[in-house]
């Protein structure tokens, strides 16, 4: 059924694991996640950019095949409807307005009382809803549709406990080093800074740019109350490498469904190991 993350993250932080969020791009990624969450019998939030939802039409449109996909598949275990980045109130309704469960409020980029305010509205709304609300401190690494970071700015720890005091938002993302899509080396993420800000605002928290991180980096966050990781990067690189494989063995294929089909075998696959390594099968 379609909820909300609240439960799913305070249930999660409570038993020590972590719901992945895995970004739709098209139809076939959101075949594969929610395919991959019932065969591991696992809480999945499904997160859509503004970019992405742009791409499949709209958010109507989106929350319309999810709809749809939980029908014809006969989901049985939670799954949220997530907007990822939302850059504004406006852009946060409109997602509500149209069925989304879950929002994330990304002013991140504002100044703090600016950050606070509009996360405030946002709450307020969404809660009047049921729809739980994500918001961010600091700035995540790399680029992501249309979030472009200029530097690495790790979250303050008390402003953290600032905005979710103020603001009543539903979980946190603080950023602390992680970085969207490949990293250059090893991830370096602010462990004692999460510790802190795990304790010190006592939510669930989130970590963005969840691809490429070691597994042993992943036990740590969720043992410092990570209980959202967002993985979109490679499922894309998964999906991309096996249409080509497909389109290099066989050039005359012309059908998309016998290249986008294994590329949707290939996502499945490898959410389910990010469902293992996250520690979320058998969950729900
Ligand atoms: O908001 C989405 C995530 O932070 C995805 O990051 O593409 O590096 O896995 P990723
Ligand atoms: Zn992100």
């Amino acid at each position: 059924p379609l909820v909300s993350m609240t439960d799913m993250l305070n249930k999660a932080k409570a038993e020590g694991y972590a719901v992945g969020q895995f970004n739709l791009n098209n139809l076939e990624f959101t075949q594969a996640i929610l395919q991959a969450a019932e065969a591991e019998k696992s809480p999945v939030i499904l997160g859509v950019s503004e970019g992405a939802a742009r791409y499949m039409g709209g958010f109507k449109t989106v929350v319309k095949m999810v709809e749809g996909l939980l029908e014809d598949y006969k989901i049985t275990v939670p799954v949220a409807i997530h907007l990822d980045h939302g850059s504004s109130f406006d852009k946060c309704k409109e997602a509500i307005d149209a069925g989304f469960t879950s929002v994330m409020i990304d002013a991140s980029h504002h100044p703090f009382e600016e950050n606070i305010e509009t996360t405030t509205k946002v709450v307020e709304y969404a809660h009047s809803k049921g729809v739980s609300v994500e918001a961010e401190l600091g700035t995540v690494g790399g680029q992501e549709d249309d979030v472009v970071a200029e530097g690495v700015i790790y979250a303050d720890v008390q402003e953290c406990k600032e905005l979710v005091s103020r603001t009543g938002i539903d979980c946190l993302a603080p950023a602390l080093g992680s970085v969207h899509g490949p990293y250059k080396g090893e991830p370096n993420l602010g462990f004692k800074e999460m510790e802190e800000i795990g304790a010190a605002t006592g939510v669930p928290l989130v970590l963005h740019g969840g691809t490429g991180i070691p597994t042993a980096d992943i036990q740590k966050s969720i043992s410092f109350g990570t209980a959202k990781i967002n993985v979109n990067t490679e499922n894309q690189i998964a999906s991309a490498k096996t249409v080509r494989e497909v389109l290099a063995a066989k050039p005359d294929e012309y059908d998309p469904r016998k290249y986008l089909g294994p590329a949707r075998d290939a996502i499945k696959e490898t959410v389910i190991g990010k469902m293992r390594e996250f520690g979320s099968s058998g969950r729900a």
